[in-house]
């Protein structure tokens, strides 16, 4: 059995492949076996220290794989059975681990398990951003950062499945044509354009219902602007850097606009919330309507390229890691 740790926070180099041992699992908990691990750039905030976590630590949070063994008081899952997961705690780096079953979902039949691992965090949190955070209607044009990444390929796909014209952007022209296969039905080089301009001439001026923002510290400001009269900024990560101070009197107070700054485990708290979300995400792959195609399958003991080419942009969709 093996898993990967930090001692320290840091770029990718203090990430450490180890050899392990584990106990038997606890009351409420089971032994999973890992077929694949999502990789998420979540994770580098934990291992960079972004997002603190006390130390040594554990990284990831997304898996799926068979139970191997079911602790005391577990009766709705057995020995055998394919689960996935998207939520604390840390330590989905790893060949095998104990973990608690409230977070736990049974994956089904005709969904692979490499495919679950990268599914969980990626497709709940567009589930959450387009139907519960803010629930996009038929035919409103809506704005997404980064969509040729890992959230950006389903994301657009299930907006553009509801009916909603996506508006994309991207960091190089070589993830145009991805963004548009995936959904976009109008992609921007936010490098090369200024993201808001293209935006405003896109909608004849009037700005957008809702803008889905994880890229953060070099977009929110002109996110913001892009809204329309009351609109809704989901700011839902920081894939270029902690946010600025938001100066509420500048930006939102003129055209009354709303901000939430997200995350998942709000969304999936409960039994019900969770079992809501999964089924619908299962649901929306099996029927055609999401496609993943990996785009990447590492090695767990090559962890550290994996972390290198998610912060140097290269990560082209959604992508696992292979214990
Ligand atoms: N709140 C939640 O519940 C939740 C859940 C999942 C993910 N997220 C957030 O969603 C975002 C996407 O996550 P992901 O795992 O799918 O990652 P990803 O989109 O595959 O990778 C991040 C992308 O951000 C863009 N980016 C812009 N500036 C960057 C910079 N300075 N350094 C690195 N990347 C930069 C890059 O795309 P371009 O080159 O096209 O700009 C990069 O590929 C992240 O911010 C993540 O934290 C939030």
């Amino acid at each position: 059995m093996h898993s990967v740790s930090f001692l320290k926070t840091g770029g990718p180099e203090v990430l450490e492949y180890k050899e392990i041992k584990l106990e038997d699992p606890k009351n409420g908990e089971v032994l999973i076996k890992h077929s694949a691990i999502g990789l998420n750039f979540i994770d580098t905030y934990h291992r960079s220290g972004l997002y603190p976590v006390s130390l040594p630590s554990g990284i990831g949070l997304e898996g799926a794989g068979i139970i191997e063994k079911v602790g005391p008081g577990v009766s709705n899952f057995k020995e055998g059975d394919k689960v996935a997961y998207a939520a604390a705690p840390l330590g989905s780096y790893s060949s095998h681990r104990i973990y608690p079953i409230k977070s736990l979902v049974k994956v089904p039949d005709g969904i692979e398990l490499d495919v679950a691992a990268c599914l969980m965090t990626k497709g709940l949190t567009t589930f959450y951003l387009l139907h519960k955070t803010y629930e996009v209607k038929k035919g409103q044009t809506i704005l997404f950062h980064a969509a040729a990444g890992g959230v950006g390929q389903i994301f657009c796909q299930w907006a553009k499945s509801l009916g909603c014209a996506v508006i994309g952007t991207v960091g190089s022209d070589e993830k145009i044509e991805l963004a548009k296969k995936y959904g976009c039905d109008e992609v921007i080089n936010y490098s090369k354009e200024n993201f808001k301009d293209r935006v405003m001439e896109i909608t004849n001026n009037e700005g957008l219902p809702v803008v889905y923002d994880g890229v953060g510290k070099v977009t929110l400001e002109k996110s913001l602007a892009c809204l329309k009269m009351r609109g809704m900024m989901v700011s839902f990560g920081n894939a270029s850097g902690k946010l600025d101070p938001v100066d509420v009197g500048k930006l939102i107070a003129p055209k009354g606009l709303y901000l939430t700054r997200p995350s998942i485990a709000q969304y999936t708290a409960t039994r019900e919330e969770l079992d809501e979300a999964s089924q619908m995400l299962f649901e929306m792959v099996k029927s055609g309507k999401v496609k993943v195609e990996l785009f990447k399958k590492y090695k767990l003991k090559d962890v550290i390229d994996a972390h290198k080419d998610l912060e140097g942009r290269k990560i082209l969709g959604p992508a696992v890691i292979i214990p």
